[in-house]
């Protein structure tokens, strides 16, 4: 049987115009997790973004494949672009998967192999993330940039929604806009709200990745048409 994910639409083929907006799921009400998460793709998301902790790597925990598939069960058509905040993501490939991820995005500083896991989540069907802390030195991601379909900056110090946006960061997409091509996708991932997209437009992002500035208000619709910047 061929993956779950092949039959959803790919970001990766998608004409380039707005940014796409990623709700973070991390900051909706868990307890009504199906509700929140229709409500913000009805509002105009274009994807939901999962984030995935252990304990290790960040100094939190929150969801694991079983959550990733409950939201595949209830939105079968939304693109799910799983973040993997852990210490050894190569074990979790498969599992999420199975669980219907279309997007998988690994960190270069984990503890294994980058140019392998890439292989490995391709081969699982799902295209692959590289993402990099803020105070991570951009030499360890510049040369695996090719190998991946989306390069994650990191706005804030992985593990919490609510942080505020680290400016400095905008740096490393700009090196990044210079080494993409036409198919990989550059997205910012911490703090980011109506004001600070500005920024990480201008500078070269097309996925914004936003938690508090969605989740926290009454108006997800006018929330995500804000980051976007209409
Ligand atoms: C942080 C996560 C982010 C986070 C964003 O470790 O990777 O995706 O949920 O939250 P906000 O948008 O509130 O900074
Ligand atoms: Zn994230």
């Amino acid at each position: 049987m061929m993956p779950t994910s092949t039959r959803r639409p790919s970001l990766f083929t998608a004409e380039r115009g707005a940014p796409l907006v990623a709700p973070s799921i991390l900051s909706a009400d868990f307890a009504r997790l199906e509700e929140e998460c229709r409500a913000v793709m009805d509002s105009g998301a274009d994807l939901l973004h999962l984030d995935v902790m252990d304990g290790h790597f960040v100094p939190n925990l929150s969801m694991g494949p079983a959550l990733c598939q409950a939201v595949r069960h209830h939105l079968p058509e939304t693109y799910l672009d799983v973040h993997m905040m852990v210490t050894n993501p190569g074990q979790f490939i498969e599992p999420f998967a199975k669980a219907g991820a279309d997007n998988f995005t690994v960190h270069v500083e984990c503890d294994e192999d980058p140019m392998e896991l890439a292989a490995s989540i391709r081969a699982a069907g799902m295209s692959a993330g590289l993402a990099i802390k803020p105070d991570t030195d951009f030499s360890l991601m510049k040369p695996l940039v090719s190998q991946f379909d989306l390069l994650l900056v990191m706005s804030v110090h992985p593990g919490f929604s609510g942080q505020s946006f680290i400016p400095e960061v905008l740096e490393t997409t700009r090196k990044l806009r210079d080494l993409v091509g036409p198919n990989q996708h550059i997205e910012m991932d911490g703090g980011v709200g109506p004001e600070t997209a500005i920024d990480c437009i201008a500078d070269g992002c097309d996925v914004l990745v936003a938690a508090s500035a969605i989740f926290k208000g009454d108006d997800y619709a006018g929330a995500i048409a804000a980051i976007r910047g209409n």
